[in-house]
């Protein structure tokens, strides 16, 4: 049987976790050993903004890390506490504005490694979001960003595809950049989530909205915000000894950032 809906992949959290929740090993590591290199305080305590499914959140709470975090998406938290708790952990996640929101205790480290913060569409949100991540992390600590910024030497990027598949459930994705509206700096993306089971054949059908970042851009909006420096830049090969310095040409870029 086949279905089409014109939906958000967000509001499908199993099929979201498991197109990109099925191989976190790599990012996994890199932040366990950005924490040791570049933090000023041991991390012990770590926030998750737009946490989604929680897919590395949780493997940090496993492991023994104090770990919270917040999402604009009430399935999606529902889905991440669930989880949380199916492991005897305590439901820490909670429906928030990543550009908008104050903790209840500082944390030592944060991270965003996905693109995440470019759905943040206005200079207001983006900045909002970067001054509430330095009011939140205690001195030394760390926020990893991990954005895709628009090259200027050279073609960004204009698709990508992902697979994954568990058991009788495949997903397959695919996401095209349908263009840049210069005016408002926000490149419009066409997304689609073909899911099979043995019964059913699902074709999600999702629009996103990306703010654009140009490094010189990104460095200007950073300039505004009181308490943060560029302890390193990486690229998402996620090598911890290969830090990577950022040019014209450079698109997938993970900014660590420290707490001053
Ligand atoms: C690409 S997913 C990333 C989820 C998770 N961080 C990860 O790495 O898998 C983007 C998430 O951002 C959330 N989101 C978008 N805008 C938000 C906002 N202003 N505040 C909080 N969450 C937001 C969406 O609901 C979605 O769960």
């Amino acid at each position: 049987m086949s279905n089409q809906v014109e939906a958000s992949i967000y509001d499908y959290p199993v099929y979201y976790d498991l197109l990109f929740g099925s191989d976190v090993a790599a990012e996994y590591r890199f932040l366990k050993a950005c924490f040791q290199k570049h933090a000023g305080c041991e991390v012990r305590s770590i926030f998750e903004p737009a946490c989604g499914t929680g897919r590395l959140l949780i493997k940090l709470g496993r492991e023994g890390y104090a770990v919270s975090g917040n999402d604009l998406n009430p399935k999606a938290v529902e889905f991440c506490n669930k989880r949380l708790a199916k492991y005897g952990l305590p439901e820490t996640v909670v429906v928030g504005d990543m550009s908008k929101f104050r903790v209840k205790a500082k944390f030592d480290a944060a991270f965003n490694m996905i693109n995440t913060f470019r759905h943040l569409a206005t200079d207001e949100q983006a900045l909002g979001h970067l001054q509430c991540m330095a009011r939140g992390l205690n001195k030394g600590g760390l926020y990893v960003l991990g954005i895709h910024l628009e090259p200027t030497l050279c073609q960004p990027m204009q698709e990508e595809a992902w697979s994954a598949r568990r058991g009788n459930l495949v997903v397959n994705s695919y996401m095209w950049s349908k263009g840049i509206d210069r005016k408002t700096r926000l490149e419009h993306l066409g997304l689609h989530v073909d899911v099979f089971t043995p019964t059913k054949r699902l074709r999600i059908v999702d629009h996103m909205e990306y703010r654009t970042y140009k490094h010189a851009e990104f460095l200007d909006l950073l300039k505004r915000v009181r308490g943060l420096e560029i302890a390193e830049t990486y690229d998402f090969g996620y090598n911890i000894k290969k830090p990577c310095s950022v040019n014209g040409r450079s698109e997938d870029v993970v900014f660590v950032l420290r707490r001053k």
